[in-house]
């Protein structure tokens, strides 16, 4: 028969192996979530490969127009400038960094911020920006396009 203090004794005992199982238990939940978070985290976008953007369907810009596509290294302005040719700049104005625009009239990409201007080839063709704008390799394949930005 247990007397009062071994019951007491014991009583506290469970309390403690109770908390420490569930002490344990939030341990695990919390390090398996921290797993979780690691092995699901996306580690390239879906459009992007080993430093090759993929910009989509070729069907997407007519002829003569241009898109902007967005990527984690800056908006790339893509041109498709006959029927299975593009060209790809940063769509970044070289003078403060603003966004620019296709001009689908001229042929020719615009910056709404100060009124510069390139050419379809990424040259100044007036206003403030310094230099011309950066190029990047374009290519279509199977109906696709794609642009190498290292
Ligand atoms: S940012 Fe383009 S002209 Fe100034």
């Amino acid at each position: 028969m247990e007397t009062e203090k071994e019951v007491a004794r014991t009583s506290r005992r469970s309390f403690l192996d109770v908390l420490g199982a569930a002490f344990l238990s939030l341990w695990g939940v919390a390090f398996l979530g921290v797993i979780y978070a690691y092995l699901g985290a996306p580690r390239r976008r879906e459009n992007e490969s080993g430093g090759t953007l993929r910009a989509g369907s070729l069907d997407r810009i007519p002829i003569g127009d241009a898109i902007v596509v967005q990527h984690e290294s800056g908006p790339v302005l893509v041109a498709r400038i006959a029927e299975v040719e593009v060209l790809a700049f940063s769509a970044l104005c070289t003078h403060v960094k603003c966004v620019l625009r296709w001009n689908r009239e001229n042929q020719t990409i615009v910056c709404p911020c100060h009124g510069g201007a390139f050419d379809a080839s990424g040259n100044v063709l007036y206003g403030p920006p310094p230099r011309p704008l950066p190029k990047y390799s374009a290519e279509v394949r199977d109906a696709q396009i794609f642009i190498r930005l290292t």
